[in-house]
């Protein structure tokens, strides 16, 4: 019996399409002998695991159990204890709100050898879906990711918020976006301020939205499918436009300083 501890690869899967998995997250895959993986969007990943792997779905579906944080930790120390390699497979990029965090802790913890391996994350995957830059020259030099759930649970600084001079990637957000953007706006945003919705980005039915934060106050933002939907707020939305010089000008002008 192999004693060795196995090591474990906390592997970012992409947005949901296989084409956007790395090629080091492909090789680490193929010699896996356990993996564990989340909702991946699309089921073809399915054909990348080894057919002799363990395999273990522990992502959240409607109306199934989902293992807990806790569970998915423990079956990832107890098979690399039995000496197998372990692939954690998560959506987007494990370090943006994948907790991984948490289970890179675990794997310290019990001084178990492993490495990350970075995926492509819904933040760029769903801005270059739509066809909009993060970041643009006189209009967004930084870019702010915000969790949907927690924020408005939390002591949150809606004034800095409101004010904040770049683009906010909104996670987990098409719940609370109707919330969020009155509280932007009750602290000083505009309510021309640009809004874009992107739902399963990089997969077939990716579909855009765009409206404003005043819009979303008046006719709500829903999504259109069941899948994950990510929101952009900042001028660079208005990239997406066939003209978008208009736009700009037309918003740069309501006293915005970019
Ligand atoms: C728990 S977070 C995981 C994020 C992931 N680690 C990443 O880097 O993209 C799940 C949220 O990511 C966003 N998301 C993930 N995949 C997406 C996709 N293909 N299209 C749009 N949003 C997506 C949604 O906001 C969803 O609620």
């Amino acid at each position: 019996m192999n004693t060795e501890v196995g090591k474990v690869y906390l592997v970012g899967a992409g947005p949901g399409n296989p084409e956007l998995m790395t090629l080091k997250a492909l090789r680490i895959l193929e010699k896996a002998e356990v993996i564990l993986y989340d909702a991946l969007l699309d089921s073809s990943f399915l054909e990348y695991f080894p057919s002799s792997s363990i395999v273990h779905y522990v992502g959240k579906r409607a109306g199934q159990h989902s293992a807990t944080q806790e569970e998915i930790q423990d079956l990832i120390i107890r098979y690399s204890l039995q000496g197998k390699t372990v692939v954690r497979l998560k959506g987007g990029d494990p370090f943006v709100f994948g907790r991984g965090g948490e289970e890179l802790l675990t794997l310290r913890k019990h001084k178990i050898p492993y490495e990350i391996i970075p995926g492509v994350s819904a933040l760029s995957a769903g801005s270059s879906g739509a066809g909009f830059p993060l970041t643009h020259r006189g209009l967004s030099r930084q870019v702010l990711i915000m969790d949907g759930h927690t924020v408005l649970q939390e002591d949150t600084d809606w004034k800095w918020f409101a004010e904040f001079k770049g683009t906010i990637a909104l996670f987990m957000g098409t719940s609370s976006i109707v919330q969020i953007s009155k509280k932007l706006l009750d602290n000083g945003a505009s309510s021309l301020l640009p809004v874009a919705l992107v739902e399963n980005a990089s997969l077939k039915n990716q579909k855009t939205t765009v409206t404003s934060l005043g819009k979303i106050i008046e006719e709500g933002l829903s999504k259109q499918s069941s899948g994950p939907g990510i929101i952009y707020i900042g001028p660079v939305v208005h990239l997406i436009g066939e003209n978008p010089e208009l736009d700009i000008q037309g918003f740069a002008s309501q006293g915005e300083e970019l």
